[in-house]
């Protein structure tokens, strides 16, 4: 069928949206008509030339966002036409080492090759007959993924609200409440408040942290903060934010978050724990990207660590995730500052950049 996707066709141009060729889906996938769609900047390191792998071009971008179901492919058992559907950014198989004790953030079972489907091939092209790369492919009007890339959730909130949950929400929330495990009463300090940022902010409120400081170099985005569950704010453009922590906790924090993908505020966020603290990195990291740390605080139980997806388990969290916001205790509709249709892809990063928005939304 015909459709339009947004295509990434190399570093430092802009992304391209054209009319595209889809596939119907073959055994064991799902064609998704997507509803919204979020612009993260793990999609735009690729675009501004940090990272290019996995995404190689000509490739559909996206990876963020929620939809129906329009087709099932031979075999598919758990999802039917009209089903409401969040992306879950790793793919689980169900059945490796890491799906069968509870990491299925890691899962191996799988093996695509970036960009491909399982059997090494695409289900986009060009109406010229051009192979198009993809993994979820959620900036275009339709999709066909696997299966196991879906997570079904319930028809009865709206679905475009729940465009985010698969990526930034998961990541973010995930980090706090999986990899990190922030306990009752501790304290907090995240790096970059952008939509992955106030997820761990957020995170961290639901983890019932006690003093959660935000930190970021741009002033926009301490009004999100304070509203996703930040009690202090630091301009680090301005202010040295590991003295000001380690001054105002009275020796650092318990837990420190880094979610930008830099090596000196990994840095930054190690510095800023207390013994015995926990600095996770969050942001995803440039190619080749190094991070030292002095030794001596190490030697007082401090820990720095990684998280992939949020060590998330998509088909236990999402619908938790969806549970919350029902609940009034996870900010989604505060997520969506702007909407805009695919054409406007573009604009939707630059929104990013200006630091103007949580996240912005796309509708294709
Ligand atoms: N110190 C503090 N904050 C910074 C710095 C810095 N040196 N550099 C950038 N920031 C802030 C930006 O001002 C912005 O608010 O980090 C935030 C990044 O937010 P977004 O651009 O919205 O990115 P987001 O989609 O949240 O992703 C953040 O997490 O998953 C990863 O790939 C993603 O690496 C990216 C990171
Ligand atoms: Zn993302």
């Amino acid at each position: 069928m015909r459709t339009r996707s947004a295509i990434f066709r190399g570093a430092k141009q802009p992304i391209s949206v054209e009319e595209t060729i889809l596939q119907d889906p073959q055994a064991g996938e799902v064609l998704v008509r997507v509803a919204a769609t979020g612009a993260c900047h793990s999609d735009y390191h690729a675009v501004d030339g940090r990272n290019e792998a996995p995404m190689i071009p000509p490739l559909v971008m996206g990876h963020e966002g929620a939809g129906v179901v329009e087709g099932i492919g031979a075999g598919v058992t758990d999802f039917a036409e009209g089903d409401h559907i969040v992306f879950a950014i790793r793919p689980m198989c169900g059945k490796c080492k890491y799906c069968s004790t509870n990491r299925p953030n890691l899962c191996n079972g799988i093996g695509n090759e970036p960009g491909r489907m399982r059997d090494g091939s695409t289900r986009f092209t060009t109406p010229e007959g051009e192979t198009l790369y993809h993994g979820l492919a959620t900036f275009s009007e339709r999709t066909v993924v696997p299966e196991w890339s879906l997570v079904k959730v319930p028809n009865d909130v709206p679905i475009e609200r729940l465009a985010s949950i698969g990526c930034a929400v998961v990541t973010g929330v995930g980090a706090v409440v999986n990899t990190a495990q922030v306990t009752e009463g501790a304290t907090v300090a995240v790096w970059g408040c952008g939509g992955v940022g106030l997820n761990v902010i957020q995170g961290a409120v639901i983890a019932g942290a006690s003093r959660i400081i935000a930190v970021d170099v741009d002033d926009k985005k301490f009004s999100f903060a304070s509203d996703f569950g930040a009690t202090d704010t630091i301009d680090a453009s301005k202010l040295n934010a590991v003295e000001e922590i380690i001054t105002m906790t009275n020796g650092g924090t318990d837990y420190t978050f880094e979610v930008i993908g830099n090596p000196q505020t990994t840095r930054a966020a190690f510095e800023a724990t207390c013994p015995g603290g926990t600095a996770c990195m969050v942001g995803v990291p440039p190619e080749g990207g190094e991070v030292t740390i002095p030794m001596r605080p190490l030697f007082f139980d401090r820990r720095l660590i990684g998280t992939s997806a949020g060590t998330g388990r998509p088909r236990v969290d999402f619908p938790w995730f969806i549970e919350l916001y029902k609940q009034g205790r996870l900010k989604l509709d505060e997520l969506q500052s702007r909407f805009r249709p695919l054409d406007e892809i573009n604009e939707a990063f630059e929104d990013m950049l200006s630091g103007e928005v949580a996240r912005t939304i796309v509708r294709p």
